[in-house]
Order: structure tokens, then C-alpha cells, then sequence
């Protein structure tokens, strides 16, 4: 199977996005001359690096680039911490870097965003690869340059835009994914048809439990397609003034449920996402905006699919979610700002939701 390539359009600030089984072979060539005399580390997520880092690290020194020894990052949300992102920054500082050095996340979300964060702060600034093993982080997280990290007070409060130099998306990581984070990858996936394409929400209806299963070709067409997705949206609005906050469907009920699960694994990002969306529509429909029919529909693709539904199940405080809502940073002024849809494919930025709605929903749900 041939790679296929997708250009983040930002003026010089530009990059490609490679995708594909053999991608990060195909992008070694461009790595040799990238990295040409550079300090390389890589930081790599510890479940990663006992999977897959010997071949990943063997594909660099095939190719002849010198890295670093690894950093290794521990797995999961709580990685994404003050405490280890500090202790990152002295080990990488600890090699002795200058600012041509360049990091290479290998791993999830988790270790895209705190390498990023580590990146775009090191020496103000340095360059970074993103090598994403999850389907989240080479869907949504690896594309577009936004790094951060969580504070008790909510997820992604401390952070940068930093944009990659490159993204390699190599689908052969995703084999070794456990069904349970590779759903909620998958759940962000959803998220690109309910916002303005409806037709890929049709194609998933369609392909998306083949594509879980394993088919290679859905996963490499599926993954292109949101990348693509994303791009466009980044490159119209790379600081999220505009349109670039539709991608955040889902997420402002998906942060208030994660913060207050706590970031133990109870609740993944892309699963709290997936009740965060229902949640949405659902707020969408007692708005009168949105037929009640579309909200069914994406209720049932989420339970054919195996991903959460409601909140009820994990016992949240429906008051403490609200309140979490308020400290989430889409909310301007005291006023929510929430992503509600007319449909299926039909979202858009709503400025002036009332609270006593949104608890509604949240009590409902
Ligand atoms: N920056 C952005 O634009 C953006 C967008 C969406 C989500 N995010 C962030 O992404 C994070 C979630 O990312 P995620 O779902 O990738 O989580 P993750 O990085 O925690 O990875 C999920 C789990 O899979 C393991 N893993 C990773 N690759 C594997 C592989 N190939 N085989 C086996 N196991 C593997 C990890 O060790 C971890 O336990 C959240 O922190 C979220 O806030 C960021
Ligand atoms: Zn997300």
C-alpha cells in the first residue's frame, strides 16, 4: 500500500502529513536531510517503546540518522502533568540541547501534547516531529500545533501553539492498539462528519466497524480524510479564533466529565467525547435546533460501535460538571460557549446558552 500526503497550509510555518502502512519508512529520506546534523531525541510513551521501539529506532539508524538515546514518558492522561513535564524538560535539558536540537514525539495524545508543550517552550521554541501511534493523535491531536497540559483545575488549561515540522502517520502502530483506546480515537472520527460532512457520516455508518476491526484500507481513507479535514480548518484558523473551535464538539461536556474522573483511566478522552457529543445534540434538539431523529441516530452508531452513550453509568455530580464547564477555557466571560448542530453535519459556535439548559442536559444525560 502506497502513502498518501496532506500539506498543513500555514505560509512558512508549513508541514506535511504523511499517511499510510510504511509511512515512516517513506518519510526516513526526508528525515536524512532534515535532521542532518542535528541533536534528535526521541520521547517516546513507555507502552510504545516496549511495543515498537526497537523497529522504530532501527528504521532511523537503517537510514542513518543518529538520535539520541530515547526519553521514555509514562502511559496515559496523567503523564500530561506539571510534575512530568518539569521532569522532561531537565532530561532533555540534561543532553544539552541548542535550538537546532529536535524532538520526535512518538506516541499518543498524551505524548504529542506534552512534547509539543516541551518544544514550544525549550530555548522559546524549538522544532519538533510528531510520530503518532494512536488513532486519535493521527486524526485530530498530531495535526495543527496545539500542546499542553492539565492542571487540577481542568484539561489543557497550560499550553502553546507549536506547530510540527512533520507528522508521520504510520497506521502499523494502530494494530497493536487496544480495541478500547481505539474506539475512542475512533469517536473523535465521528466528530469530522457531525460537524459540516454529513457523507462521511454516512460512510462510517457504513464502514466504521470494518474500519475498527482492522481493514487497513478504511483505516489509511479514513484517517486521510480527517487529516485533510483538519488541515483545511487549521490553516483558516491556526489560534482558534473562528471556525477551528467547531473541532471542539463535544469536548467542552467531554473536559468537565474527564476532570472530574480525574484522568485515572476510568474515562478516556475520546469516550468522555463521545458522551460530550450526545450531549450536545441532545442540548441541540431541547433547543428546538436539531431534529431529535439525527440525535437517535448518532446515539445508535455510538452503541454499534461500542462506545459510551451517558454519563449516568460513572455517577457524576451533575452541579460539579457545570461548574467545571464554567473553567473550561471556551467559556468567555461567564457565558458558555458550546458547539451545537441543526443536524447531522449542520454544527455551529453558540455564544448564549443558558445555564439552566445545559444542566438539563447534563442531568438528563
Ligand atoms: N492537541 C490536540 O489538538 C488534541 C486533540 C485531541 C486530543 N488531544 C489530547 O490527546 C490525548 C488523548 O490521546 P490518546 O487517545 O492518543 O491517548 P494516549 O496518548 O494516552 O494513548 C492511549 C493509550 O494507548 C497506548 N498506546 C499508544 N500507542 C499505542 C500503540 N501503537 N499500541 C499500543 N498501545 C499504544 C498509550 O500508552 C496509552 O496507554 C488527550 O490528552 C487529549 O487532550 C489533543
Ligand atoms: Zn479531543
Amino acid at each position: 500500500m502506497s502513502c498518501s500526503t496532506v500539506t498543513v497550509g500555514l505560509g512558512t510555518q508549513s508541514y506535511q502529513v504523511t499517511i499510510g502502512a510504511g509511512a515512516l519508512q517513506a518519510d526516513i529520506p526526508w528525515m536524512t536531510s532534515a535532521l542532518a546534523g542535528r541533536r534528535c531525541i526521541p520521547i517516546i510513551d513507555e507502552t510504545v517503546f516496549a511495543l515498537h521501539g526497537e523497529t522504530v529506532l532501527r528504521r532511523f539508524s537503517d537510514g542513518g540518522i543518529l538520535l539520541d538515546r530515547p526519553v521514555l514518558v509514562p502511559s496515559g492522561e496523567r503523564a500530561k502533568d506539571f510534575a512530568e513535564f518539569g521532569r522532561l524538560l531537565d532530561q532533555v535539558l540534561s543532553r544539552g540541547i541548542d535550538r537546532r536540537t529536535v524532538l520526535i514525539a512518538i506516541g499518543g495524545g498524551v505524548t504529542g501534547d506534552l512534547v509539543g508543550f516541551a518544544a514550544a517552550t525549550l530555548l522559546r521554541g524549538i522544532d519538533f516531529i510528531q510520530i503518532p501511534t494512536t488513532l486519535l493523535a493521527q486524526i485530530d491531536s498530531s495535526v495543527g500545533g496545539k500542546t499542553g497540559i492539565n492542571t487540577a483545575f481542568g484539561k489543557n488549561l497550560v499550553g502553546a501553539f507549536h506547530q510540527p515540522i512533520r507528522v508521520c502517520c504510520d497506521i502499523g502502530f494502530l494494530d497493536t492498539l487496544s480495541p478500547r483506546d481505539l474506539r475512542a480515537g475512533y469517536a473523535e472520527m465521528v466528530k469530522y462528519g457531525l460537524i459540516d460532512d454529513p457523507d462521511f457520516f454516512d460512510w462510517l455508518e457504513k464502514n466504521g466497524p470494518a474500519l475498527l476491526a482492522g481493514n487497513a484500507d478504511l483505516r489509511a481513507d479514513a484517517i486521510h480524510h480527517c487529516v485533510a479535514a483538519k488541515a483545511r480548518v487549521v490553516a483558516a484558523d491556526e489560534k482558534e479564533t473562528g471556525p477551528r473551535a467547531l473541532l471542539n464538539l463535544g469536548h467542552t461536556f467531554g473536559h468537565a466529565l474527564e476532570a472530574e474522573a480525574g484522568y485515572t483511566g476510568t474515562l478516556l478522552h475520546g469516550e468522555a467525547v463521545a458522551i460530550g457529543t450526545i450531549m450536545a445534540f441532545d442540548l441541540s434538539v431541547r433547543l428546538g435546533l436539531c431534529p431529535a431523529a439525527d440525535a437517535v441516530r448518532i446515539r445508535q452508531h455510538f452503541l454499534a460501535t461500542d462506545l459510551p452513550v451517558d454519563a449516568k453509568s460513572f455517577g457524576f455530580d451533575p452541579a460539579r460538571l457545570l461548574a467545571h464547564m464554567g473553567k473550561d477555557k471556551k467559556a468567555v466571560g461567564g457565558t458558555l460557549v458550546l458547539i451545537l448542530a441543526r443536524g447531522i453535519g449542520g454544527c455551529f459556535i453558540a455564544r448564549d446558552v443558558a445555564a439552566d439548559d445545559v444542566l438539563a442536559v447534563v442531568q438528563a444525560g
